[in-house]
């Protein structure tokens, strides 16, 4: 937990912000994997670690920004409780350690909200992405399970300060990023043809709960990268093929790492992933040096895929004009995601309170394949934290589709592109830290050439 200090002054901040009424924070409870006491691992939600610190479920707060008061609403543990899950500080205890004097029991939190609703106060919350969030929303407001898209004041207001990351934050994101890049060497350095997926998926998870956090994300770890969030590990891996992995760390305060790694089942690449690498290498450089304050990140975007359409054309697998196979969207067949997100407490931060205003600052987004999926469009700022994440593709569905359609024949060397089937995908991911100047990569750096990585192979 950061100091008091920390949870006090960012509530300070939000209050000035929205200037008035409630704003209701939701915890997160536990859930029920396959009996309601055998339970998922428990994450609290990450809007309610930034500004009350806590992780322990059955908690709700509240600021009533019109009285200048802070309550955690939760219930003391019973004997029974402490005897199953041991000595525990008080609730009231915790809630001083993150510079909340008020604690009430969970019961009294409907009746809160109702006084002052009648008394003409607005309660503001964030859009519910859990059932549970629902059912309290629809129990303790009255809001119909249609009706609770969230507060627009209060969402802007929190992207508006969880973009910005700070010093301590850095701290702790680095620390992620570091056990991130660990797992990644350790997957390179371990795969071997005849290995199993999840054989390398399960070492990196204990690199991960070894250094006292946890997985930020569902492990990626496969031989069919082209299937973009692949979270099956039941493949033998075969001379040959491709490994994409995408894995990251979260510490125990609940920061998040996110890094992609490539690299080849035997000891080397061969000529075509090689080829087919170089142009991922090209695309990823180019991001990295082209990170500032003020560009827009979907102007990086844009400019990946146009390494991506002029390496593809080198291989004879793209032709035409690459402006123009950028802008009508050909590109999107090797390169059909974003370049990257923002990363902090969530490893996609902040997802839940609306891409539109996590990265486009309210504007709309287009819906073209591809294009869609870049979820941060806007204007970079020192302290955004963000991924670089290009890749190139071969899905065998996608060509078979589009080819039968006849879309983008000015663009597309179909018959070409028969031959990378089976190919996999290739994705490498860094995380940075935009500064008042560039950027730092946050972590250590992981191998992101073909030299690279066939050194530690
Ligand atoms: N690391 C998974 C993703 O960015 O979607
Ligand atoms: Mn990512």
């Amino acid at each position: 937990m950061f100091s008091k200090e920390t949870y006090q002054a960012r509530r300070d901040v939000l209050k000035k912000q929205i200037g008035s009424g409630i704003l209701l924070f939701l915890g997160n409870d536990e859930m029920g994997l396959n009996y309601a006491d055998n339970c998922f691992r428990y994450r609290q939600d990450s809007t309610f670690l930034y500004y009350f610190g806590l992780s322990a479920p059955e908690l709700s707060a509240i600021i009533d920004i019109d009285n200048d008061q802070e309550i955690i609403f939760g219930d003391e543990l019973s004997i029974d409780a402490i005897v199953w899950m041991g000595t525990q500080p008080t609730l009231k205890e915790k809630a001083e350690q993150v510079g909340v004097q008020t604690v009430l029991p969970l019961s009294a939190l409907s009746d809160t909200l109702k006084r002052a609703e009648a008394q003409g106060q607005t309660v503001h919350f964030l859009p519910p992405y859990r059932p549970e969030h629902r059912i309290k929303l629809l129990e303790w407001l009255g809001i119909p399970l249609g009706k609770q898209e969230g507060s627009i004041p209060f969402i802007r207001a929190v992207v508006a300060q969880r973009s910005i990351k700070t010093d301590e934050e850095i701290v702790e994101i680095e620390r992620a990023c570091d056990i991130t890049a660990d797992m990644h060497i350790a997957a390179i350095r371990m795969l071997r043809p005849g290995m199993k997926e999840y054989e390398v998926a399960g070492a990196l998870e204990a690199i991960a709960i070894g250094a006292g956090g946890d997985l930020s994300f569902p492990t990626i770890a496969t031989i069919n990268g082209q299937t973009l969030h692949n979270h099956y590990h039941g493949n033998t891996v075969r001379s040959g093929d491709l490994f994409l992995l995408d894995a990251g760390a979260e510490t125990a305060m609940g920061y998040a790492g996110d890094m992609s790694s490539t690299f080849p089942a035997d000891t080397t690449f061969t000529p075509q992933q090689r080829e087919i690498y170089l142009i991922q290498n090209a695309m990823h450089r180019a991001a990295v040096e082209a990170l500032r304050p003020g560009i827009p990140y979907m102007e990086v975007y844009e400019l990946t895929a146009r390494i991506a359409v002029d390496g593809l054309k080198a291989l004879g697998l793209m032709k035409g004009n690459t402006d123009d196979a950028v802008r009508e969207g050909a590109y999107a067949m090797f390169y059909p995601h974003g370049l990257g997100h923002m990363m902090g407490l969530d490893v996609h931060d902040m997802e839940n309170l609306g891409e539109i205003w996590v990265g486009y600052d309210g504007k709309p987004k287009s819906t073209m394949f591809g294009r869609k999926s870049q979820r941060l469009a806007r204007e970079l700022e020192p302290g955004f934290v963000l991924t670089v994440e290009p890749g190139i593709y071969f899905i065998p569905e996608l060509m078979d589709k589009w080819r039968a359609e006849k879309k983008h024949l000015d663009f597309l060397c179909y018959d070409r592109m028969e031959t990378y089937k089976g190919f996999g995908g290739i994705r490498n991911e860094e995380d940075y830290l935009i500064t008042a100047t560039g950027a730092r990569r946050l972590g250590k750096r992981i191998p992101l050439t073909p030299e690279e990585v066939e050194a530690l192979r």
